[in-house]
């Protein structure tokens, strides 16, 4: 007995001094990890006592995290007392039962909203923490906020703060289809919906309103904005309401995302105008309904208009009249519209070089500003265009002044890498927020637009796309979720700088050794701007394939088509010409001073010259490099960079447990490897059609690379790839379904050492196929492509790297890859690389 108890001391204490422990990323960063024995000792004189002032869902979520928070932490358990302290105890409640339980309480700032106060006083004559606030809402985020002062070591010993959050609406939509699917989802189905209807388990929506909560979001809307009628149903709306209550005890409250012609498709009606009075009446009878269920209801998104879906233009109406008979209805239960300005005509004609698409949410809702109802938001992509890597601010934050708008911002990666890349957004998202609109006297940032204070608005704020899924670690990539908990963070305060965003994620998330946090941090911080280099050049938006994936590398497929996102790239230069003088005019939109700045190509900033110019590729920037050196320069330091990705993860092995270290790593090989599909497709592609070559050679010419058709081929034959740039010589090979296996070789004849070899493989949805990589007879590697990549053809969106390290080669050594096809995959190859091993 002894033995084994000493034993198992040993073992608590390997455990709890490494450090490391196994994590699914589940909790996110909730985690609660024990703390290290000297940092629990600053909590030593954390009241043992915990007293709750109220009696409700929400506080009931306030007192129970409360209690795991300080159990998984401190390994302490508080005790409950339901009535006044009568010794030093954390006190949690509403500002008025605080007052009711001790008239003499004063809580020191006035609080509104959702804010709260932290303090160390004397309550009720005895010394305690206060957790207050006006709202139960803010007792909760107040609650969250104290465990994660503790999580993150610092002292709450002598607290007198109070946070207010920066605006009223802070919302999450998420874009799930009723069979279950997300649209523009990477991390598995959806939490709510499934085959039709709302899941008979809401387990983890609730788990993810208590995430949502622990980062001061108060809203989601749970369906795609492209809303299928059905939502609305009345056999659906006591579905919906299971969802609400499993949102309830978290503050969430839930919303949803209409289609405007339900009044026609479901309603039996054979109109959906909005001028109608039997639509005005199909609504407001609606919506009784589902308050009758859901009182708490917080309201609707609508899509209108906009890439197919229907809206008021079918009656000659205007998004005004649309959004006001909505919002009319909801009025009486104080439930909001929030219109999206993202609408435009995808068949714009691309010959005429007046037409831009960017032009459109300010062209089509500055003239209405002032005709929405109060309780109406106006939810604006923070660009123009689309979530691309870069773009201008939105000049709709400064075209509305007598109406209240809300920012859309995009946690899910659509066209920011998908969750495979790295991409923490919060260094964008910042950059848009702390943008000057000069709508006003002295500076008018994005961020005081929204949250309603440069127009005095009564409502307004955020809303970020997320698209969480049944994924375990809700967003696939493990350090995606900083661009979640950033959101949260950004929306309640947008002052809070990148790297505190960063820095207080990694430490919730990887503990506080400082070369941990020193490194993610800075991983974290870089990421965008290394993504941008190698996807997205001097703002002429995200290269990808904008017809498909919007993932992998697909130049050309923005270009001659009705969608808009046009970058006019030809023989001789690139750029879309928005100026007045010479282009479509869309610079006009913004106040002058940044009217002023966009117009004049020195006065440009060099990230976004390609948005507002069409320069030659000669043109010099103001590095004094010229467009396609920068486009060639940026791409190759961009792939370097994603590379010293790995390595610099690779420093924490042993510091971080096992599982998230080894997923991380997965993912950044992978992109490392991506990389270079999207140096050498974007590369190619400029090298092609502008004729200049790369001043430092590289473009075109890669020593060490064996392409896949110059190789001795078995069974396997060359194919073309489309677009062509998207494959190295634009040719890759592939083994027809006919043959069972195939295989390429090669005579090494290169000096005796050691190499590393990287594969480059098309790994498609369709299909597992296997792959071997053999010297002469001994097997050296051999995998299964069975990723779920978004592709069903050898392209840019399914090239992958594998990269087999420290290999033993002789001069004369024949390297064969053997390809056993699957499905419509067919063990496609593009070629080798051998390099010698770096020391
Ligand atoms: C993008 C996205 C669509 C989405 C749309 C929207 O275009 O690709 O999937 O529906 O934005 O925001 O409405």
């Amino acid at each position: 007995m002894a033995v084994r108890k000493i034993f198992g001391g040993l073992l608590l204490l390997t455990f709890l001094t490494s450090g490391a422990r196994a994590e699914t990323g589940a909790d996110a960063w909730l985690r609660y990890a024990p703390l290290e024995k000297l940092a629990a000792q600053m909590y030593s004189d954390l009241p043992g006592t915990v007293v709750v002032l109220g009696d409700s869902p929400v506080l009931y979520s306030a007192k129970t995290e409360l209690l795991r928070g300080v159990r998984g932490m401190l390994g302490r358990s508080l005790r409950e007392v339901r009535s006044l302290p009568q010794e030093s105890a954390i006190v949690i409640g509403t500002l008025s039962a605080l007052r009711g339980g001790s008239p003499n309480f004063l809580a020191s700032a006035e609080l509104k909203d959702d804010g709260f106060l932290l303090s160390t006083e004397k309550f009720h004559g005895v010394d305690c923490l206060i957790v207050a606030a006006t709202t139960e809402r803010g007792v909760l985020y107040g609650v969250f906020a104290l465990l994660s002062k503790i999580a993150r070591e610092e002292s709450v010993s002598a607290l007198h703060e109070t946070q207010q959050p920066s605006a009223p609406i802070r919302w999450v939509d998420q874009w799930d289809n009723l069979d279950g699917r997300i649209e523009r989802g990477y991390a598995g189905p959806s939490i709510f919906l499934e085959n039709g209807n709302v899941r008979a388990d809401l387990t983890r929506a609730g788990e993810y309103a208590r995430l949502l909560a622990s980062i001061g979001i108060n809203g989601c809307a749970i369906n795609n904005v492209n809303a299928n009628p059905r939502v609305l149903e009345d056999g659906f709306l006591p579905q919906l309401a299971r969802v609400a209550d499993a949102f309830r005890p978290w503050g969430v409250r839930l919303s949803i995302s209409v289609d405007l012609s339900s009044p026609k498709v479901i309603g039996g009606l054979d109109t959906f105008d909005p001028a109608d009075t039997r639509v005005a009446d199909w609504w407001k009878k609606k919506f009784d309904q589902l308050y009758a269920l859901i009182p708490d209801f917080a309201g609707v998104v609508v899509k209108a208009d906009s890439e197919g879906r229907l809206g008021p233009a079918t009656y000659n109406r205007t998004p005004a009249d649309a959004a006001n008979v909505i919002a009319r209805a909801l009025a009486p239960h104080h439930g909001i519209v929030f219109y999206r300005a993202f609408v435009y005509n995808h068949h714009l004609d691309w010959t005429n070089p007046k037409n831009d698409r960017a032009r459109a949410a300010y062209d089509i809702f500055h003239p209405l500003d002032g005709k929405f109802d109060d309780n109406v938001i106006i939810q604006i992509k923070h660009g123009p265009i689309d979530f691309q890597v870069r773009e201008p601010v939105s000049p709709l934050f400064s075209g509305l002044e007598k109406t209240n708008e809300a920012i859309e911002l995009q946690v899910t990666q659509e066209y920011t890498g998908q969750q495979r890349h790295l991409c923490f957004l919060p260094t964008m998202w910042k950059q848009v927020l702390d943008f000057d609109m000069h709508a006003g006297e002295g500076p008018t940032p994005v961020k005081d637009i929204v949250a309603g204070k440069t127009f005095h608005r009564p409502l307004g704020g955020y809303v970020g796309v997320v698209n969480v899924g049944m994924d375990e670690n809700w967003l696939a990539h493990p350090l995606a979720m900083a661009n979640l908990y950033g959101y949260g963070r950004v929306a309640w305060n947008p002052n809070l700088s990148v790297r505190v965003i960063a820095d207080e994620w990694t430490r919730l998330n990887f503990g506080d050794e400082p070369t941990v946090v020193y490194t993610v941090e800075r991983m974290l911080v870089f990421s965008w701007s290394v993504y941008e280099s190698y996807t997205g050049p001097l703002g002429a938006g995200t290269l990808t394939d904008i017809l498909g994936s919007h993932y992998g590398p697909g130049v050309e497929s923005s270009e001659r088509n009705g969608w808009g996102q046009w970058h006019r790239a030809d023989h001789d230069g690139i750029g879309m010409d928005r100026t007045a003088a010479t282009g479509t005019g869309y610079v006009d939109q913004y106040r002058a001073p940044v009217t002023k700045m966009y117009e004049s190509l020195k006065t440009t900033p060099d990230e976004l010259l390609l948005f507002f110019h069409h320069v030659p590729y000669t043109y010099e920037l103001s590095t004094g490099k010229t467009v396609i050196q920068h486009i060639y320069d940026s791409h190759y330091a961009g792939a370097e960079l994603a590379a010293g990705f790995v390595n610099q993860w690779k420093t924490l092995k042993g510091q971080v447990d096992e599982e998230r270290y080894e997923e991380v790593l997965k993912r950044l090989e992978y992109q490392a490897g991506h990389a270079i599909v999207w140096r050498d497709a974007v590369c190619n592609w400029f090298f092609e059609i502008s004729g200049i070559p790369d001043q430092h050679g590289r473009v075109g010419h890669y020593p060490g690379r064996i392409e896949a058709e110059a190789m001795q081929l078995q069974g396997y034959v060359p194919i073309e790839v489309v677009p062509r740039e998207t494959a190295s010589g634009g040719k890759a090979i592939e083994c027809p379904p006919s043959e069972q296996k195939c295989s390429a070789s090669y005579r090494f004849e290169g000096a005796a050492g050691q190499y590393e070899i990287d594969v480059e493989y098309f790994d498609q949805n369709n299909g597992k196929s296997h792959f071997r990589v053999l010297v002469g007879n001994r097997v050296v590697d051999e995998w299964v492509a069975d990723d779920h990549l978004p592709a069903t053809k050898p392209g840019g969106d399914s090239s992958t790297r594998r990269r087999i390290p420290d290999l033993a080669l002789s001069q004369g050594d024949t390297i064969h890859i053997e390809g056993v096809p699957d499905g419509d995959e067919h063990a496609a190859l593009d070629y080798i690389e051998i390099y010698v091993s770096p020391k």
